[in-house]
């Protein structure tokens, strides 16, 4: 049994944990403040900025994860082994694993163990397990009724889950293209049961080094209760819910990210507009059903040209739909969005699978003059005479005849 001195432990994590030879560490037996802290892991990652090591802070109900620079990691380890809060730590390096043992009574106990075939860090697998949702046990995925108590995903609420996991990796790559900021602030129109709403909020949390502030709006006063509650049993901080519709929804500090999943018919351009007249720099739209452009169209598909098409009710329906989140993405365009339309879970699981996704640039007075002629040369085209969103910028005078 070989004990070393305090001294010496700090060296070991200061010489092997910034070293390219390190591959993790499990620091355990936690003695100090926190409550409910259980375990920390340390691993390598690459990130936006640079090489980084995340730490998986382990609490008895959740996971918390932050990335720090490689050059302030050593100080923070050998502040943990000074004031002796973690009472063990294990260093898994490509060519041996080193294990230390804090004993009150004799000191560190230190073992060496050589590893025969060498593991090197996998810093893309890493990455791309950032992209999915792993913390099935996080206890609000089961308050939420997706997982039983084990973090099981229950069989009939697989389709679901796919469909956070796929939303989560393109809002993800969206974010990423926005300017690091130290809050990300978003506000999720039409949340529903929150599902979508808990996934992005923490999933954030724990991969980016911003603060997190998420509001759901949601009309329904049941649901709004029942998020509320869970997001403070889980302790998500930043995230709540509030009661009201989206027309009526006043921000009172800016909006980063602007999201409505399935909001019904014109309750999408009620979102899409917010997120315009607050600036928001992430606008992401999962449009519903689209009554207003439908009722139009039929109204006038006797003497439309493309009666021939319209006469059809599904293809009405398309053709309604088309049209609606063309003209939609347009006016997103007009106002400097870059917009593209992205299929966000295959329509084998719902037909309500496109998103809608603009990052806010520079307004293109050209482009602007250029969309306005196209918009009323498509009106023109299909015999429509309004669309809600671009009456909603009219009303508001944002946007000319
Ligand atoms: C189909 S659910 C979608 C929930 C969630 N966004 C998702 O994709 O899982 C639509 C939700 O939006 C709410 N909603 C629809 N129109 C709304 C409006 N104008 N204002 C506030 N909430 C609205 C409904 O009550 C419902 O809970």
């Amino acid at each position: 049994m070989k004990f070393i001195q305090k001294s010496d432990v700090m060296e070991l994590l200061k010489t092997h944990v910034p070293s390219t030879e390190f591959v993790k560490a499990t620091l355990g037996s936690y003695k100090g403040q926190e409550a409910d802290l259980k375990n920390l892991y340390l691993k390598p990652v690459t990130i936006k900025n640079g090489y980084h090591i995340s730490f998986t802070y382990r609490y008895a109900r959740r996971d918390i994860v932050k990335n720090y620079p490689v050059a302030v990691v050593s100080d923070m380890l050998v502040a943990f082994c000074d004031r002796e809060e973690f009472h063990s730590f294990t260093l898994f390096l490509q060519h041996q694993n080193i294990f230390l043992q804090f004993h009150p009574k004799k000191g560190w106990h230190y073992r060496v163990q050589a590893v025969e075939c060498c593991s090197v860090p996998d810093l893309e697998h890493n990455k791309q397990k950032q992209r999915k949702i792993t913390n099935t046990d996080s206890a609000y995925w089961h308050a939420l009724r997706l997982t039983d108590a084990e973090g099981k995903v229950y069989k009939n609420a697989q389709d679901k889950w796919k469909q956070i996991n796929h939303y989560i990796e393109i809002l993800s790559t969206s974010l990423s293209e926005l300017p690091e900021n130290d809050t990300i602030r978003i506000v999720d129109m039409g949340a529903g049961k929150g599902y979508l709403t808990f996934a992005l909020h923490d999933y954030l949390s724990q991969h980016t080094n911003s603060k997190i502030e998420t509001v759901g709006v949601e009309f329904r006063q049941d649901l709004v209760d029942l998020c509320n509650r869970v997001a403070r049993q889980s302790e998500l901080n930043g995230l709540h819910f509030v009661e009201g519709t989206i027309e009526a929804y006043q921000p009172t500090v800016p909006i980063d990210v602007l999201i409505a999943l399935h909001a019904c018919d014109t309750a999408t351009d009620d979102a899409i507009y917010k997120g315009i007249l607050h600036k928001a720099n992430l606008i992401v739209v999962a449009p519903c059903c689209h009554k207003q452009v439908r009722r139009e169209l039929a109204r006038i598909k006797k003497t439309n040209e493309l009666d021939f098409m319209t006469r059809h009710g599904i293809f009405m329906e398309r053709h309604a739909e088309m049209l609606t989140d063309s003209i939609r993405a347009l006016l997103m365009e007009f106002y400097g969005y870059q917009t593209k339309v992205v299929e966000f879970i295959s329509d084998a699981h719902t037909p309500k699978n496109v998103l809608i996704i603009g990052i806010r640039k520079k307004v293109n007075p050209i482009r602007q003059e250029q969309i306005q002629t196209k918009l009323k040369d498509l009106k023109a085209f299909f015999g429509l005479e309004s669309h809600y969103l671009e009456m909603l910028l009219k009303d508001a005078a944002m946007l000319v005849d």
